[in-house]
């Protein structure tokens, strides 16, 4: 079955093609990648300094429709091949799902296809499967993106408790605003933690925030107002040379990094012990962080548990992990047939 997967619910629109055949012949999952296409919006949110939700509506009306033509060109296909399509549903912005799911059911009714609409974070979830190291169920998940912090037990497709998740901030929102205040171009998680690799250890003692609650639940917002109050503190002091500037927020981005990535890499071995699974995985956009990624493999290390990572370009919203997560269900399903008229999406 070759299924398109359809990405839009936030800032980046992402199509893509994927065949089940591999998965079912007991083949790596990426064999079924056979065609994808992605824009990222950053470039036009960032004058604003965050994602402005009517104009991503707009720019995912304007690319959906050349994206698939391109994921058609890689995978050479044509449309009769597609035999499902998969959307995200939600969570995400109201106007940017409705493209998606408007652009995906118009599609399935024009070519008589079922169509089925996919949770944004199960995409996510699953995409450490189409990595080289693919686990085996049941493993844990650490979902960090920029709406979401979570710890999830998953014992196998549509089997996903909730352990943990954050109380405020999401890791990513955290790394956003903590890059705000150290004057990086929004989202600034990816410039903040190569600036975090220029800084000094040790300068600064933030905050672990929830580190020893007992729970497997997050909070971050204190931490970002401790970055917050040591900028005012600093910024008190009067004008600095540049390079003394720059190297206070280096080391200040550093002892962020160093904080966030602890308390992250503590709850997962918390979760690994608390439920006795062997197999962690990393997924979503913070899921690219090189910090987050060397202190987990070591923590594995260490505590004897195995550590997965999706491809890296999989870590950030994709089309792929959208048809790959369709492709998953309508296989459990096997009817397949999840098509209805309405545009039921659900942002929250
Ligand atoms: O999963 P994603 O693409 O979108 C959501 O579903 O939210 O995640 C985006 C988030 C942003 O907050 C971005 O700053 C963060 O992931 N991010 C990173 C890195 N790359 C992306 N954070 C830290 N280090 C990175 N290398
Ligand atoms: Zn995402």
């Amino acid at each position: 079955m070759i299924v398109l997967g359809i990405e839009t619910s936030c800032d980046e629109t992402g199509v893509a093609l994927y065949d089940t055949s591999p998965w079912e012949n007991g083949r790596p999952a990426s064999a079924g990648v056979l065609g994808q296409a992605l824009h990222s919006q950053i470039a036009m949110h960032r004058d604003y300094g965050g994602v402005v939700p009517e104009l991503a509506s707009r720019d995912h009306i304007r690319r959906v429709l050349p994206l698939l033509d391109e994921a058609l060109h890689e995978a050479q296909l044509k449309l009769k091949d597609i035999q499902a399509i998969a959307f995200t549903q939600g969570p995400g912005l109201a106007g940017a799902l409705l493209v998606g799911s408007a652009f995906a059911k118009a599609l399935a009714q024009g070519l008589n296809l079922p169509s089925i609409g996919v949770h944004h974070l199960e995409g996510h979830l699953l995409s450490a499967l189409l990595g080289p190291s693919a686990p085996q169920f049941p493993f844990i998940a650490l979902l960090v993106s920029g709406g979401h912090t979570q710890l999830m037990l998953v014992s196998g497709i549509g089997q996903y408790q909730l352990l943990g998740e954050t109380l405020d901030d999401a890791a990513g929102e955290a790394f956003d605003k903590t890059a705000k205040l150290l004057g990086l171009d929004y989202p600034g998680g990816a410039a903040l933690s190569k600036l975090a690799e220029k800084g000094q250890a040790g300068r600064f003692e933030l905050p672990k925030p929830m580190m020893h609650s007992g729970d497997l639940d997050f909070s971050f917002s204190g931490l970002k107002t401790a970055v917050l109050n040591q900028v005012k503190k600093f910024e008190a002091l009067g004008t600095a040379e540049e390079n003394v500037t720059a190297q206070f927020h280096a080391d200040l981005a550093r002892a962020f990094v160093e904080a966030l990535v602890a308390v992250l890499v503590s709850k997962s071995q918390k979760a690994i012990k608390q439920t006795g699974c062997k197999h962690l995985v990393l997924a979503g956009g913070v899921g690219a962080n090189a910090q987050l990624r060397s202190a987990l493999t070591l923590s594995a290390q260490q505590n004897h548990f195995a550590v997965h990572y999706p491809p890296l370009e999989l870590c950030t919203d994709n089309g792929v992990m959208i048809a790959f997560a369709g492709a998953l269900r309508l296989l459990s399903a096997r009817n397949g047939s999840t098509h209805s008229g309405a545009f039921d999406i659900k942002p929250r």
